[in-house]
């Protein structure tokens, strides 16, 4: 009933409208055997084809196998429905190396992201090999999915990081209500949306011709994990909240106008003739029009990892875009919020990651990676 589909031309859980929960999982790959690669990538699209469709992970399923044997299902998500899995995957610069010969096939676009100012990256937390987005409308599925590909990955490849997120801090889909990050703005108000049939060709998914022909119907994947300040925001005049932004806090809308998806006039001025939109405004600096007409599909969601011991909250964002190409989408939106957002003062990027994520899986004789591998 509520099973989002496996096969297609692209992968979904990208213009899949955002679910509520996320694992996110990055693997690296162990194994120096191409061979062994290429047949985890087979064992995992099965296994992913059956999960996001509400089935068990393998065959005999959790309690269905020989007593003497480890089942080929952890168990926990027996009885519960699909839940809107979705599992996305895509590849790290780092697979590209020696090991298994794909120097040659490597993207321009997995070129490496610029060291942004102000990056506070940890190298633990950043990159990988293979990367695998859950999402699910119930975070035990979303685990449970994520936790079956790394039991089924055993001695082929190792967590290297993973995040759980919730709250889905952007709408992909104009039938979804926009949703709030932790510093209680709408966010996702102006993002590229499943309905926006155009730009998404033009914008998100990669073309023939674009480069690799391997990526022709996939889309380029950056995460950054971004802690905020919330107890130094908390203490921000609500007036200065909503420069920051350059929208309000209640409604959403640009500031100047009245409701959240009046247009964004930059040049409208206030009696005193100031512009409603400050210079430093973070939807200014953002927007398409500052930037080449470069869009981002934006996934992310909210993030509280408990504390961090010196009594503040260890919370954020964890941000996700899909793109056609990320030197000229994210990198030049990036580079000029690193240097001019007034929100930085309240952030602070702490991972980074950068994944080619390849067209869909077309039917169940086609796999994760067959293009590529
Ligand atoms: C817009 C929050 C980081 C790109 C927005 C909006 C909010 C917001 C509240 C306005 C509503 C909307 O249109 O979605 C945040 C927060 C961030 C963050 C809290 C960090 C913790 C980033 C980063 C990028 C980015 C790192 C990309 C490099 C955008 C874009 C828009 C936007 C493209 C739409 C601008 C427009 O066309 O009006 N963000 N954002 N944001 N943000 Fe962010």
């Amino acid at each position: 009933t509520d099973a989002v589909p496996f096969y297609g031309e692209h992968q979904a859980g990208i213009v899949t409208p955002a679910q509520d929960r996320l694992h996110f999982v990055a693997f690296d790959v162990i194994t120096d055997k191409k061979a062994e690669l290429d047949e985890l990538m087979q064992e995992w699209t099965a296994a992913a084809a059956r999960m996001t469709q509400g089935r068990e992970a393998g065959t005999f399923g959790a309690v269905g196998g020989l007593p003497e044997a480890p089942p080929d299902d952890t168990g926990e998500a027996l009885g519960l429905p699909a839940s809107g899995l979705t599992l996305t995957v895509g590849f790290g610069a780092s697979l590209f190396d020696d090991r298994f010969g794909l120097a040659a096939r490597r993207p321009a676009a997995m070129a490496p992201l610029p060291k942004f100012p102000g990056d506070a990256l940890l190298p633990e937390i950043s990159g990988g090999d293979i990367c695998v987005q859950a999402c699910a409308h119930d975070p035990q599925v979303a685990v449970h999915a994520v936790r079956n590909l790394a039991r089924i990955g055993f001695g082929r490849v190792s967590v290297r990081w993973s995040q759980l997120g919730f709250g889905r801090t952007s709408s992909t889909s104009r039938a979804q209500a926009t949703p709030r990050n932790l510093m209680g703005f709408k966010d996702g108000t102006n993002n590229l949306k499943l309905e926006d049939e155009a730009l998404l060709a033009e914008q998100l998914w990669v073309a023939p011709g674009d480069g690799q022909d391997w990526m022709t119907g996939g889309s380029y994947l950056v995460t950054r994990k971004i802690r905020m300040m919330v107890e130094t925001w908390d203490r921000a005049p609500l007036d200065e909240q909503q420069q920051i932004f350059g929208r309000d806090k209640g409604e959403g809308a640009p500031l100047g106008r009245k409701a959240e998806f009046d247009p964004v006039d930059f040049n409208a001025r206030d009696a005193a003739g100031q512009p409603f939109i400050k210079a430093d405004a973070h939807v200014r600096l953002a927007h398409p029009s500052s930037n080449g007409n470069a869009h981002l599909l934006r996934r992310g969601y909210n993030y509280v990892d408990g504390s961090d011991g010196l009594g503040r909250l260890d919370a954020g964002l964890f941000f996700m875009a899909y793109q056609r190409d990320p030197h000229r989408q994210f990198v030049p939106i990036q580079l000029s919020l690193a240097r001019h957002d007034a929100l930085n003062e309240y952030i602070k990027h702490v991972s980074s990651g950068l994944f080619a994520c390849p067209g869909g899986v077309r039917d169940a004789g086609d796999y994760w990676g067959r293009t590529l591998l």
